[in-house]
């Protein structure tokens, strides 16, 4: 039952901007934090993201052409139009409207592929995740898309197939995310974390102890997913590629498409080896130029860019590239993310906390996706109780969360209202959330 009080509103608000037309299919796609295992998605390791209990809505109602109109109850985001169809021509970048055109384009091909052209539909969108912090609510956008469109078209997609679809979808924006987003909005359940495995996506669901919760704490820097922070979080693909490329040069294979192609089993002690064996290629060197990586990639310069860089979305190559330091993060939170999982299963949440702490410093110090304000909000959670503390999502900026009792809640939001909103002379109210996991997308008729 995902009709509620926010929807009669939105109702009214439906017909009125939509010349009296009646909604058919109220639809729910909620935002996400990550517990753990980040940037580890696109490698091909696990993560341990939960659904939160703030989402993107949409009324939805079919059109008999294959326009798609969309409304936003928020005025900052103005109406959009589009067609249909294999190709979809995106706005400007940054445009709110590219992340509904994401949805559609992939899922127009699919129905391509089976003999089906998709009509249009009206949509009214309104939400209450906070926008450009980290916590997906451009996903949620791209998820609900699809799922309104899928159900004016009766076009049954599984859900794993769905998410998988739509990370690959989400690409058309620029970013080359992984699949984390899309799989927990889609696949969610109250109160469970999910365990996702990529490349075939599988999840597993994790009961979240009962009286634990998640404080949210919101940097105030802006986590935009276009500019610079898109360019920050490509290189950072091209970075672990580019590990591939090196590693496989020292096995001996031909390179694997991601990192964790090159261990059958992702053990701790086969993790420690990779990152060993990339240690000993660069010489410890934690910065390389782009002749030397492409000469420890066994390419030249030019083969380099046009082969490995152009691949990651870059639209010029970076001078200095971090393969060791980066690959360093990402085998040591794949084995941090696969012992959460478990240890959450067990109910040992202090242990989870311990994880959480060893996560936000490998993010900070080798993934190098902290700021001041995120380790900041750390360490004030961590001192105020919080069994452990990180930054959430792909950093540069968004929220920091903290693992706590739900009774040290209070406290850490006092301390996080003093220590840190007050002397960035910030209001708290809307910055700090407590969350529980919360239900993944769904679609309700409202005939
Ligand atoms: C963003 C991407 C995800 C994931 C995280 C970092 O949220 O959309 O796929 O890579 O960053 O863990």
């Amino acid at each position: 039952m995902i009709i509620s009080e926010q929807f009669e509103s939105m109702r009214r608000q439906f017909e009125e901007v939509f010349g009296g037309c009646e909604p058919g299919w109220a639809v729910c796609a909620p935002g996400r934090i990550n517990l753990i295992g980040e940037h580890t998605d696109y490698n091909g390791f696990p993560v341990l993201p939960m659904a939160i209990g703030r989402a993107v809505r949409m009324l939805v109602a079919p059109r008999r052409d294959g326009t798609v109109l969309l409304r936003n109850a928020d005025s900052r985001w103005g109406p959009r139009e589009f067609s249909l169809g294999r190709r979809i021509p995106p706005f400007a970048s940054g445009d709110w409207g590219n992340y509904a055109k994401a949805a559609a384009q992939s899922l127009a091909r699919l129905a391509a592929d089976r003999g089906m052209e998709l009509s249009g539909m009206l949509c009214f969108v309104s939400g209450d995740i906070p926008v450009e912090a980290g916590l997906s609510s451009s996903t949620a956008l791209v998820v609900a898309t699809a799922l309104a469109l899928a159900q004016v078209n009766q076009l049954e997609v599984e859900p794993e197939e769905l998410a998988e679809r739509m990370a690959e979808a989400e690409h058309y924006v620029g970013t080359r995310g992984g699949g984390m987003d899309q799989a927990v909005c889609l696949l969610a359940e109250p109160n469970r974390a999910v365990k996702v495995d990529f490349f075939p996506l599988r999840a597993r669901r994790v009961d979240f102890p009962s009286e634990h919760c998640v404080v949210a704490a919101h940097s105030t820097v802006c986590a935009k997913k276009t500019g610079h922070r898109r360019r920050a979080y490509n290189l950072r693909v091209l970075e672990c590629c580019t590990g591939v490329h090196i590693l496989a040069r020292r096995l001996g294979i031909s390179p694997p498409e991601r990192l964790a192609g090159l261990c059958e089993e992702a053990s701790p002690e086969r993790l420690r080896e990779l990152t060993g064996l990339l240690r000993e290629a660069t010489g410890g060197r934690e910065s390389l130029t782009l002749e030397r990586t492409a000469e420890l990639c066994g390419l030249e310069p030019d083969q380099y860019v046009e082969e490995v860089v152009s691949n990651a979305g870059l639209d010029r190559p970076p001078e200095a590239l971090h393969a060791l330091p980066r690959c360093r993060h990402v085998f040591s939170e794949a084995a941090r993310t696969e012992e959460a999982a478990e240890r959450l299963e067990r109910g040992e949440v202090e242990e989870v906390g311990r994880l959480m702490d060893e996560s936000h410093r490998s993010c900070a110090r080798d993934y190098a996706i902290s700021c001041r304000e995120l380790d900041r909000l750390v360490e004030i959670m961590r001192e105020a109780g919080a069994l452990g503390a990180r930054l959430t999502g792909a950093g540069f900026g968004g929220f920091a969360i903290g693992l706590a009792r739900a009774g040290r809640v209070s406290a850490i939001r006092r301390a996080l209202t003093e220590r840190f909103y007050h002397s960035e002379r910030k209001e708290t109210e809307g910055h700090v959330f407590a969350f529980r996991p919360a239900a993944g997308a769904a679609v309700e008729s409202l005939k």
